[in-house]
């Protein structure tokens, strides 16, 4: 199996940390010591966000935890069939309410899932050079999150991520087996222009 960073070449010299992080779906069962999946929630604290509200909330089990069986039942189907080897679970939340000012009302914030990203980027990254590699789940049944982890209606359920040390293809059911690979990207000119949209864009 070959490394992420040998199969994704990117176009100008970058941190080798952004190609080694992906997302596969095989992990090796392997428990998890708590003060690395700590290490990686600390990583996402220091993320950037609008007035620095950090709107991200973190709640987390590690497979020892009694609800792990409970936890994979709040993810999709297709998910829970591969999250089930990962060493801990996390849902991520976002506040979608500022914090009040003076005498007014909590006012709806416009930058609560775009900040929650970026705590997701740094957790992801931290995870990739701890040795293991986090999967963001966008399929979950946000409700069941909700209800389960007890989530006050303000806070908008945004993913849940799977994270665990690798393992080798052959533990997963035989169609993810194929799809087990490190994605490429769009070429950086069709994302990036210099001062206006091109036409047809
Ligand atoms: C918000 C979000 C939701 C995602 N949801 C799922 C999911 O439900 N199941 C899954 O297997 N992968 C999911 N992914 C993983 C993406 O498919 C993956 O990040 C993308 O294909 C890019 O590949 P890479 O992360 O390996 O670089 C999700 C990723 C993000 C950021």
């Amino acid at each position: 199996m070959p490394e992420a960073a040998q199969v994704r070449q990117p176009g100008y010299p970058i941190e080798p940390l952004f190609v080694k992080r992906w997302s596969p779906r095989a992990f090796d069962a392997s428990s998890m010591a708590r003060d690395d999946l700590m290490r990686m929630l600390e990583a996402a604290r220091w993320a950037a966000s609008a007035y620095n509200l950090q709107p991200w909330r973190f709640v987390y089990a590690l497979r020892s935890d009694p609800v792990w069986p409970q936890w994979l039942d709040l993810l999709d189907p297709f998910n829970a069939a591969w999250a089930k080897d990962a060493s801990a679970l996390v849902f991520l939340f976002s506040d979608r309410l500022m914090p009040a000012r003076e005498g007014s009302a909590r006012q709806r914030s416009r930058s609560h899932s775009f900040d929650a990203g970026a705590a997701w980027a740094q957790l992801s990254l931290q995870a990739t050079a701890m040795g293991y590699q986090a999967h963001a789940m966008g399929g979950i049944d946000v409700e069941a999150v909700r209800q389960a982890l007890a989530a006050p209606e303000h806070f908008h359920v945004e993913i849940g991520i799977a994270i665990g040390r690798q393992a080798l293809p052959v533990r997963l059911p035989p169609a993810l087996r194929e799809r087990e690979l490190p994605s490429d990207r769009l070429p950086l000119p069709q994302l990036a222009f210099d001062t206006s949209f091109p036409r047809g864009a």
